[in-house]
């Protein structure tokens, strides 16, 4: 901006000469509104034209008070003077500056406070020129804190019939004034006549700014248990308007009981007599009404547990309809539930015949087996581990001594595998003595003079005797007799004299079985030579020819020695001649001085005999003839 030099004229004039130029004319341009941050800075904008060039320009800002309709000034310039006014809010704190490129002026406000919301006149006067005046509102923004939620933490019944107060949120310190928007599950809640109210407060703070608290009054309903309330806040910012969100609160909504349930929470499935049984009640209200129990239609109250009554070692006498009943306070209404409780059972195995039952052998039976219960049951009978039938019913055809022992019936209940239980009978079967092998008669030979061993065994119940008659031999006895549970076991031992007939009677009450013998005695012969074995033979011929051979040698050679007179002859003495570690067949010479009358050479050699304890085995003698003195003794040691 240029102010000319010599356009200063004091005020009383200007407006003097303001009245009469109707000629001529500014154009002013203001923005409307200014919008700021509060403590930022604010600029303002004051431009003119004038249709006439004037000879001095002169610049004052005004602001209007708030709540008034007076102005006051705070700056005055002309081409020589500029004045910020004194004691007025904006000392210190505004520059008027020129305009770039542009006809005008520039107010800037700097660190503005919430009371420079006011308007803002710039006032342009040019003399003769004329003059104009143009303002602008200038608005300050601060947001407010984030809202805050509070719920009412006493629960709220469904049976009031106004609105009750549920939540309160407060926004606070915002500016300009806040407002604030209820939700329920993030759809906004409208005020509606009986239904919804919403109560707002808003404070204006010493400081100057706006804190809004509002109150949801609000008739609830049971579906509001799971709802979730919020508020909102909404503002305006320079050029925007914005919103926060508080967090969800849940309410406690309280309702009338209007449907009771009683049912078995355990034992899962099927009860059996001995099972704890808990029984548990449920009401559809808020909070949980307090339940009795009772038996049937008894008053009799049962003693429970909260909600649960628990029943110990039920029997079937427990069985029945149970019921839980609730007194709903508020409509004073009594609502019930029913369960039905069927304890299930098994009695304990009933056999017919019990304990023990005498079958004679041949004779058919039917045993039973019977447990009452009070659900179907599945039976199986076992002998000996084995199952033998299946069926309350076990059929025994035709008893023999394999039909005797302890028959275990086991009976279950499919659909309660809980329950189970069992009876026996014990089977002896009667008859007369089985023996073993009777059926064939029993031949074999054995040498004269030689003892043979007869075995008879026989079953029976009751336990048969044994009893033996031998014809053809005096000489035999019992040497055993031993009786298990059934068995009879006898044995005799008889010497052959001569051929022999042997009979075994078994024998108990029922009858008699006989079991037969017969012998043929064999004269022996009274070879004491061993048995060789036939493929032996050549070998032992051929070491005998060998041996023989070696023998003609060795006297030769012995008697040549005697005559040279080497080898002393007729002392005592015994001298080896022993090849050590020769061969694997060792060969020992060994030469003996015999007094005796008969010499003789013994052959040793090896046999083929692998049991024998001997490897050692005579294969016959040689007489010594011709080295009267000497006999040799040949002995062919295995390795
Ligand atoms: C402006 O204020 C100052 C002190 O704040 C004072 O000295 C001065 O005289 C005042 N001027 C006018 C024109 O009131
Ligand atoms: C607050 O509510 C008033 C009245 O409904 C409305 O005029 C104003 O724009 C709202 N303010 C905000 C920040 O939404
Ligand atoms: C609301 O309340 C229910 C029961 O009181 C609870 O289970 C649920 O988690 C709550 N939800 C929130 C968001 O607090
Ligand atoms: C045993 O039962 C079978 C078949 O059921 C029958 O043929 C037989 O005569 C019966 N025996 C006795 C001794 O009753
Ligand atoms: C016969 O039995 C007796 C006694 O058990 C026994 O000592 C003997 O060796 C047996 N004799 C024969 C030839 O089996
Ligand atoms: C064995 O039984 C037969 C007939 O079964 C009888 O003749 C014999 O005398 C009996 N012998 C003995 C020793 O009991």
């Amino acid at each position: 901006m240029s102010f000319p030099k010599s356009s200063f004229i004091p005020v009383l004039l200007i407006i003097g000469f303001f009245s009469f130029n109707v000629w001529a004319k500014v154009d002013m341009t203001m923005e409307d509104i200014v919008e700021v941050y509060l403590d930022e800075s604010a600029d303002i904008r004051c431009q003119y034209v004038f249709s006439e060039h004037p000879r001095a320009v002169m610049i004052q800002w005004f602001v209007r008070n708030p709540g008034s309709r007076t102005r006051e000034r705070i700056y005055y310039g002309d081409d020589t003077l500029q004045i910020v006014d004194n004691g007025t809010d904006f000392m210190g704190r505004i520059t008027v500056s020129d305009i770039r490129d542009k006809e005008g002026v520039l107010l800037t406000i700097q660190n503005v406070q919430l009371s420079d919301e006011r308007e803002f006149f710039c006032q342009v006067n040019g003399m003769a020129a004329g003059n104009g005046e143009g303002k602008t509102h200038l608005r300050v923004f601060d947001p407010p804190e984030s809202p805050v939620i509070e719920g009412v933490l006493a629960g709220i019944s469904v049976t009031n019939d106004l609105p009750s107060r549920i939540a309160s949120c407060e926004a606070r310190n915002g500016f300009p004034k806040p407002n604030i928007t209820w939700y329920r599950d993030s759809r906004p809640l409208n005020p509606a006549h009986g239904k919804i109210n919403v109560v707002t407060l808003v404070t204006r703070e010493s400081s100057g700014f706006y804190s809004v608290q509002s109150e949801l009054q609000y008739k609830v309903a049971k579906e509001d248990k799971d709802a979730l309330f919020s508020c909102e806040v909404s503002y305006y910012v320079p050029g925007a308007a914005r919103t926060a969100e508080s967090k969800g609160i849940n309410i406690t909504v309280h309702y009338p009981t209007t449907v009771v349930k009683l049912w078995m929470e355990s034992p899962r499935g099927l009860v059996k007599e001995g099972d704890t049984v808990e029984l548990r009640c449920q009401g559809d209200g808020n909070p949980p009404p307090p339940f009795s129990f009772h038996r049937d239609q008894d008053s009799e109250t049962l003693e429970a547990r909260d909600d649960t009554l628990v029943l110990s070692e039920v029997t079937r006498g427990d069985s029945g309809v149970y019921q839980c009943r609730s007194l709903d306070l508020d409509s004073n209404q009594e609502v019930t539930g029913d369960a039905q409780l069927s304890v299930h059972y098994l009695d304990p195995a009933v056999v017919v015949p019990k304990d023990t039952e005498v079958m004679f052998k041949g004779e058919n039976l039917t045993a039973t087996c019977n447990a009452l219960s009070s659900l179907e049951t599945a039976t199986v009978w076992f002998k000996n581990k084995q199952k033998v039938g299946t069926g309350h019913m076990l059929f025994l055809h035709d008893a023999s001594y394999a039909t005797a022992g302890e028959y275990i019936c086991e009976v279950t209940v499919p659909s309660l595998p809980g329950l189970h239980t069992s009876g026996s009978v014990h089977i002896i079967v009667q008859g007369a003595p089985q023996m073993k092998d009777s059926d064939r008669e029993v031949k074999m030979e054995q040498g004269l003079g030689k003892w043979v061993n007869l075995s008879c065994e026989a079953h029976s119940q009751p336990l048969p005797s044994i009893s033996w008659s031998v014809s053809g031999s005096q000489s035999w006895r019992e040497v055993l007799t031993r009786a298990t549970e059934q068995n009879t076991i006898s044995l005799v031992s008889i010497k052959v004299t001569s051929d022999i007939t042997a009979f075994c009677n078994a024998t108990n009450e029922m009858g008699t079985e006989t079991k037969a013998f017969s012998i043929r005695a064999i004269p022996m012969v009274t070879s004491t030579a061993p048995y060789l074995p036939a493929e032996g033979n050549g070998v032992i011929i051929l070491v005998v020819i060998l041996c023989i051979l070696l023998l003609a040698i060795l006297s030769s050679l012995l008697y040549f020695l005697h005559k040279k007179g080497k080898i002393p002859c007729g002392r005592s003495g015994k001298q080896e001649i022993t090849k050590e570690n020769a061969n694997k067949d060792e060969i020992v010479v060994e030469m003996k001085t015999d007094t005796k009358t008969e010499d003789s050479v013994l052959l040793k050699g090896i046999n083929g005999d692998k049991n024998g304890t001997s490897n050692q085995v005579t294969i016959g003698y040689l007489s010594c003839t011709k080295t009267g003195a000497y006999c040799l003794q040949f002995l062919l040691s295995p390795v």
